[in-house]
């Protein structure tokens, strides 16, 4: 499995855990910034995660902000993409078995590590149910 990442600056840190988090779990990761806390523009960094999964690149993506809203925003701009601000165990769940989100969004100043790596396990177990939520996610970008 391989899985993009990217962040802004109210992310990096966080970002940099999950990298080193999903690496030690043997997952190969794309890190396309940014690369340190100077001030960027998260739309930026959103584009790079969705052009990579769209070009499959990446079976999945990462983007973190500071609340990951700005970032999700940008992200779900593009057809084919659906990211998920995974505020909650069961959101992470819901996600993928309703939405089969590709993408994974986290708020670097509004959520905890922890809370964090849990979600994104839980995510990279959960199985899409198909069926009627194929019909409404074929909808998405009609
Ligand atoms: C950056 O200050 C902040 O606005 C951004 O990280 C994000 O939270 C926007 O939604």
């Amino acid at each position: 499995m391989k899985i993009a990442i990217a962040s802004d600056h109210a992310g990096f840190d966080t970002k940099t855990f999950i990298v080193g988090y999903l690496k030690g779990k043997g997952i190969e990761v794309a890190d396309l910034g940014t690369n340190n806390d100077t001030s960027v523009d998260y739309p930026l960094y959103a584009d790079k995660v969705a052009a990579h999964i769209l070009a499959q690149k990446a079976d999945y993506g990462i983007l973190v902000c500071g609340t990951g809203i700005g970032i999700s925003i940008r992200a779900n701009r593009h057809k084919g993409i659906r990211a998920a601000i995974l505020y909650s165990d069961d959101v992470a769940l819901m996600a993928r078995k309703h939405n089969d989100a590709n993408v994974m969004v986290f708020g670097g100043r509004t959520m905890n590590i922890n809370d964090i790596c849990r979600r994104i396990d839980i995510f990279l177990t959960a199985q899409f149910d198909g069926g009627r939520h194929q019909t409404r996610i074929d909808l998405l970008d009609k």
